[in-house]
């Protein structure tokens, strides 16, 4: 069965990174594991340059129409005057939100070849594997009123509005819920209870939703405190479920334990679509990181892993994606390594070279 994929590589390395993927995609293609057809087009900054808007509505409904999409990234300080409705990140949050893809998926693994690129000691971050599940189309960055109002006496006054209704909370946390029966059956659920009223509400609604898993352990964590942990004793989180400003702040810090922000992929998850299919957004964590772009140093593998993540909870493709995974490994065994991971004694590689390594890690897994 055909399957679209709609690819928007955005802006910096996201071009380079894409084109890897898209060679991964033609290995599933060739292998006959998939049929994979791909349509792209543009999102943040190269959008502006072409139609002064972050994504164009034509974009937007290939993205809503595709059955997945594989975003790269965007941004960069080309972009840094464009006006705050045209900015790069707009084209995502509008994706977000038009694609009602309210759970973010960001596995933070820490790949034991790279334990020591770890800013924490390596005893405390090997074998890290948390997955952070972060609301991904409510709360403060969706929450009207947001602006900024003249109050006439020379000050100004800028307003977001954190908010969240109960369903909001209720399909977030059997998303969280779900996903901790297929690990070790544990839940932590971060909010700031101790002082916002959306956080007294997500605490009682998770803990509502609780009650259908009784096989599920849910400890609640303060936001703050939860961030102090992270950083303290790493290991003791399983599932991490939290609202979208905390999930944004809690996963950057989450990567950066495993050393390897280059190598974490994330999904964003709405309800199934008319087909059977999720509504489906795919990324890489890390950004367009503009000084390197243009020079085929980036690692690709985070956009990798994506697809990876993609042929999973797309496509119930487990066993592909679990071999992509592997070839991953492998390439990291045999000690492949983009500059951002590089360590001494290691082969430095480039992108398309590391690619090409995975692609013949692939083969041999046949
Ligand atoms: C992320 C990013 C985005 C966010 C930006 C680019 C809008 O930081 O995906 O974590 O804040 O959600
Ligand atoms: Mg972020």
């Amino acid at each position: 069965m055909t399957h679209s994929l709609f690819l928007l590589p955005g802006d910096g390395i996201g071009t380079e990174i894409m084109a890897e993927v898209e060679k991964v995609i033609a290995w599933t293609n060739a292998e006959q594991l998939t049929d994979f057809v791909t349509d792209r087009g543009l999102a943040g900054g190269s959008a502006y340059d072409k139609h002064q808007v972050a994504i164009t509505d034509e974009d937007t409904q290939k993205a809503l129409a595709a059955d997945a999409v594989m975003f790269g990234a965007v941004g960069g300080p080309k972009w840094d005057h464009v006006a705050y409705e045209q900015r790069p990140e707009a084209a995502l949050l509008r994706l977000r939100k038009e694609m009602a893809v309210f759970a973010n998926l960001r596995p933070a693994i820490c790949y034991p070849a790279l334990a020591d690129a770890s800013s924490l000691k390596r005893e405390l971050v090997e074998g890290l594997d948390i997955l952070i599940v972060r609301e991904l189309t409510g709360g403060v960055y969706f929450g009207e009123p947001k602006t900024i109002t003249d109050l006439g006496n020379g000050q100004k006054r800028g307003i977001d509005t954190q908010v969240y209704e109960t369903y909001e909370i209720d399909r977030i946390a059997r998303v969280a819920f779900d996903l901790a029966r297929t690990r070790n059956n544990r839940v932590h659920s971060a909010d700031k209870k101790n002082v916002m009223k959306s956080g007294v509400l997500w605490d009682e609604v998770v803990k509502g939703v609780a009650q259908d898993y009784p096989d599920v352990k849910l400890e609640h964590i303060l936001a703050d405190n939860a961030a102090m942990q992270l950083v303290r004793n790493p290991k003791q989180f399983d599932v991490l479920v939290t609202d979208n400003l905390f999930g944004d702040v809690l996963s950057d810090e989450a990567a950066q334990l495993t050393g390897s922000i280059g190598m974490l992929p994330s999904a964003s998850l709405g309800d199934k679509k008319a087909n059977g299919l999720p509504s489906a957004l795919y990324e890489p964590i890390h950004g367009s990181a503009p000084d390197i772009a243009g020079q085929g140093l980036a690692n690709p593998i985070a956009s990798i892993l994506s697809f990876a993540m993609c042929l999973r909870y797309s496509f119930g493709m487990k066993d592909e994606a679990a071999r992509l995974e592997k070839a991953v490994d492998q390439v990291l065994a045999d000690g492949f390594r983009t500059g951002d991971i590089m360590q001494p004694g290691m082969t430095k590689v480039g992108t398309t070279a590391m690619t090409d390594a995975i692609l013949k890690a692939l083969d041999k897994s046949a």
